[in-house]
């Protein structure tokens, strides 16, 4: 959730720090801060807001040093201001955190008996003190530091360093990410490779409660119980470019119109060119005699993991069990003996997705995954990984990762149903080819964007607004509301529009738009006759279907996009984008940062 970045070098850090701490903003843009060891003194320069502020702070107030901290702050306790903001510090020690120490109140009460006096709303400033105090009592910052971890519950990832002591800082992991970086004559701590990679491709992930000490040249690494581990240094892959917006405005509408060539690239890992047939890798799962799926994840990658059930059941004859993962997780599903579990998630590191993961992997399941971030936590942790081949996603609203997950999971289907006898090869084969025509169709859907800017207008002077959708339509105005609210602060709403009549209907008035998802096919019919139900009451309609769908329903819509006509199974992968387009056009109407919607952040490291 927060980005954490530590130099330990040989060069001044302020600008390394201030890079990298832009390359972590995707992860939180509440507040920012660094601190640095100035002649041995700890010294801090903390700003409310995004990274510009600190820098601007920065200009005027330079920070000398050759090891220091970062951090960008998205807020669990304390208000988003400076004086909340990372580092937090006292004389002795400086703190970064990303996370939650679940038992603060009892450490804060604990230290200020001892004569502590804190002066922030956060958990952190706990953790400074309770170093401090160990410290203290002589010890050395080693000594200090695992003590403190024996004391430390919840979920955290820390870098930490020590007044006077420019050969030393030390990082730790208990649920949230945390890498090492091997540099020349320098060492990194970062909660991500994207933030490491301008500093070194060297990189060893710290594994579930380990910990480590930096020095100048290497890390000496522990795990939970203090024993020394050595953990494999990886050649990270990422580029060490800033990843630029190019000729867009956003990050959001460059990723928007990245689809067509990410959804190829995904697939083309997937799918014969020649035959155009699927092909999996080799999957520990045997799709013939899986008794059920289990699926799980969060948010945007929920809905996909939603589509990939209507999928799955029909198309591959496929029993799937979905939840949310913050439910999930609680819920102690009895999952049965054979099963496999499938795990969808852009970051690879959302907490709630990996403690689902881990309920799932106690209880026996092969573990699937469908990550974006090969190297994340969420893929090291699966028995097999589908990766999506999105590239980097900046925009905190996701796009391109939505629809390369559909993309997956839509091979996914047809694999699962080749392998059940679910489909004639007539029908397979007419599935594949309607999937290997997605990538030129979303780049039809995105000749629309004009159109669909000018219907934003309506949309924009809205207070609330319904998008229905039957089937797999259902997930994607599930998906558009959840687009439409988190970048434009509009209150929407997704129904199953068969649901409409059951409550929702009272809702239909001359100011609130319908968006419609309707392709032509079985459905249609049932959803025209939603469609009905709504102009009848004074909504104004939003269709968004084919030619076909167009000719059926007629005059009556306020407006009509007219989307390719395709299978119905690859729908979703092209109904995605209009809704995306819209909520990102009516965004920008409403003036909101776009790209960093206020109180999101890209990552969810907490609970
Ligand atoms: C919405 C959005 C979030 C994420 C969710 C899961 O636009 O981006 O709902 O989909 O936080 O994140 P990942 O996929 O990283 O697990």
């Amino acid at each position: 959730m927060c980005g954490i970045i530590g130099i330990l070098g040989a060069k001044p850090v302020q600008p390394l720090l201030l890079d990298a701490l832009r390359r972590l903003e995707y992860r939180g843009y509440d507040s920012a801060g660094m601190a640095t060891l100035v002649d041995g003194r700890i010294e801090r320069r903390r700003a409310e807001g995004k990274i510009s502020r600190l820098a601007e702070l920065l200009e005027r107030q330079p920070l000398a040093g050759t090891v220091g901290i970062g951090h960008t702050r998205w807020a669990t306790h304390g208000r988003p201001n400076e004086i909340n903001a990372h580092p937090h510090a006292g004389e002795r020690v400086a703190v970064v955190h990303n996370g939650i120490i679940e038992n603060f109140r009892e450490l804060r009460e604990e230290l200020e008996a001892a004569g502590y006096l804190f002066e922030t709303e956060t958990d952190t400033e706990a953790v400074v003190h309770l170093i401090d105090s160990y410290l203290a009592r002589q010890m050395g910052p080693e000594q200090a530091v695992a003590a403190v971890l024996g004391r430390l519950e919840g979920a955290f990832a820390l870098a930490i360093i020590f007044a006077g002591r420019h050969d030393v800082m030390i990082g730790a992991r208990r649920g949230s990410p945390l890498a090492v970086g091997y540099g020349e004559g320098e060492m990194f701590l970062g909660s991500d490779a994207l933030a490491l990679a301008p500093l070194t491709s060297r990189i060893c992930y710290l594994e579930e409660g380990d910990w480590a000490v930096l020095d100048g040249t290497t890390a000496r690494i522990f795990d939970r119980d203090n024993n020394p581990v050595e953990r494999p240094v990886t050649q990270t892959a990422l580029s060490g470019a800033l990843i630029g917006k190019g000729q867009y405005r956003h990050f959001m509408l460059k990723e928007i119109y990245e689809q067509p060539a990410v959804i190829g690239d995904t697939l083309r890992t997937f799918v014969n060119p020649q035959s155009r047939a699927i092909a999996l890798p080799e999957l520990p799962v045997d799709f013939a005699t899986l008794p059920r799926l289990t699926i799980s994840a969060c948010g945007t990658a929920f809905y996909a993991g939603l589509v990939a059930k209507y999928w799955l059941e029909s198309v591959a004859r496929l029993p799937v069990e979905i939840d949310v993962a913050s439910e999930f997780r609680y819920r102690e599903a009895p999952l049965p003996e054979g099963g496999a579990a499938l795990f969808i998630s852009q970051s690879g590191e959302t907490i709630d997705t990996l403690a689902a993961l881990r309920y799932a992997k106690e209880q026996g399941q092969t573990i699937l995954s469908i990550v974006n971030q090969p190297e994340s936590v969420i893929a090291r942790e699966s028995d097999a990984v589908l990766p999506t081949l999105a590239g980097p996603e900046i925009g905190v609203a996701s796009t391109k990762a939505f629809t390369t997950q559909l993309t997956v999971l839509a091979c996914l289907t047809l694999a699962a149903a080749r392998a059940r006898g679910a489909l004639d090869e007539k029908r397979a084969a007419a599935l594949s080819a309607a999937l290997t025509e997605v990538p030129a169709h979303a780049a039809e859907v995105l000749n629309h964007d004009e159109a669909i800017e000018a219907m934003a207008h309506g949309i924009a002077e809205a207070r609330d607004v319904l998008y229905l959708g039957r089937g797999p339509m259902f997930p994607i105005a599930l998906e558009g509301a959840l687009k439409l609210k988190e970048i434009s602060y509009i209150h929407a709403e997704g129904y199953a529009a068969g649901e409409m009549k059951h409550g929702p209907i009272a809702l239909i008035d001359e100011g609130v738009p319908v968006i419609v998802c309707a392709p032509s096919g079985p459905l249609f019919d049932k959803s025209a006759a939603n469609v009905q139900e709504v102009m009848a009451r004074g909504g104004s309609v939003l269709l968004l279907t084919d030619a076909g769908g167009r000719r059926r329903i007629g005059k009556g819509p306020k407006w009509t996009i007219e989307l390719p006509a395709v299978d119905p199974f690859v729908a979703p992968l092209l109904y995605a984008i209009p809704v995306q387009l819209l909520a990102y056009h009516t965004a920008v109407l409403k003036g909101t940062d776009v790209d960093q919607p206020r109180n999101l952040a890209k990552s969810v490291t907490v609970e």
